[in-house]
């Protein structure tokens, strides 16, 4: 990911003409597509799990980003992201504050080896140190820059200085993950985690559902 990718939140998106988004997002060349999974128990919202997903990749080509705010309990813990692994998936999210550290090396070993991105989570105020021993092997790091579970909710800048202390720990010590941010991104937020050189940003309510979705989109480019 070298230019900044924009990654359109599917939560957001028209259910009864989901194709009409979709197509949206084909026409202005979108490569990812973020898909929020949640469970009403790590979230405290519940939205889909994989068949609409496989319905929307088994038609096209987005690169598909998973954004899991789910538990897992350990016993089904692998078997739960099958079905999602099918999809082919570019890239999967666990947040590290639902998962063991157990299963938070269990679910990276699971991506990589079936060539998915492996990707972790923090929310607003969780710390990097949580993550830290698992810098070095994880090929993705989503900042949350709102509490998870909800779309159109405000920005959180405190949270988007932890892109910056990421980059430098991954410049010092050769680590080769990429960032994304996730949450209350508009033109003006964008802005902000522009200058933190920033790679994938997720963006939801602010180009879903309006009718100047074009206009929106050339000014997150
Ligand atoms: C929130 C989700 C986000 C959400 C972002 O928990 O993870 O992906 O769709 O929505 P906006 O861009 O509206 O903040
Ligand atoms: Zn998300």
């Amino acid at each position: 990911m070298k230019k900044i990718e924009i990654a359109p939140s599917l939560l957001s998106a028209d259910f009864y003409d989901l194709k009409a988004d979709l197509d949206l997002c084909k026409k202005h060349k979108i490569e990812w597509l973020h898909y929020d999974v949640m469970d009403f128990d790590f979230v405290p919202n519940l939205t889909f799990g994989a068949k609409i997903l496989k319905d929307i990749t088994d038609r096209t080509n987005f690169k598909i980003d998973i954004h899991f705010m789910v538990k897992v309990k350990s016993v089904d813990f692998e078997s739960f992201f099958e079905e999602y692994i099918q999809t082919k998936p570019a890239m999967m999210t666990m947040h590290i504050e639902a998962m063991s550290k157990n299963q938070a090396s269990t679910f990276i070993n699971l991506c990589q080896k079936n060539n998915i991105l492996a990707s972790l989570a923090i929310k607003p105020n969780t710390e990097i140190d949580e993550i830290l021993e698992f810098l070095p092997i994880i090929d993705n790091v989503l900042v949350m820059t709102v509490e998870p579970g909800f779309g159109g909710q405000k920005f959180m800048s405190k949270a988007a200085l932890k892109i910056h202390d990421l980059k430098i720990l991954a410049q010092e010590n050769g680590y080769h993950y990429t960032i994304e941010v996730d949450g209350g991104i508009n033109d003006q937020t964008f802005e902000i985690v522009k200058k933190y050189n920033v790679d994938l940003v997720v963006a939801g309510s602010y180009l879903f559902g309006q009718s100047d979705f074009t206009q929106r989109l050339e000014k997150l480019k």
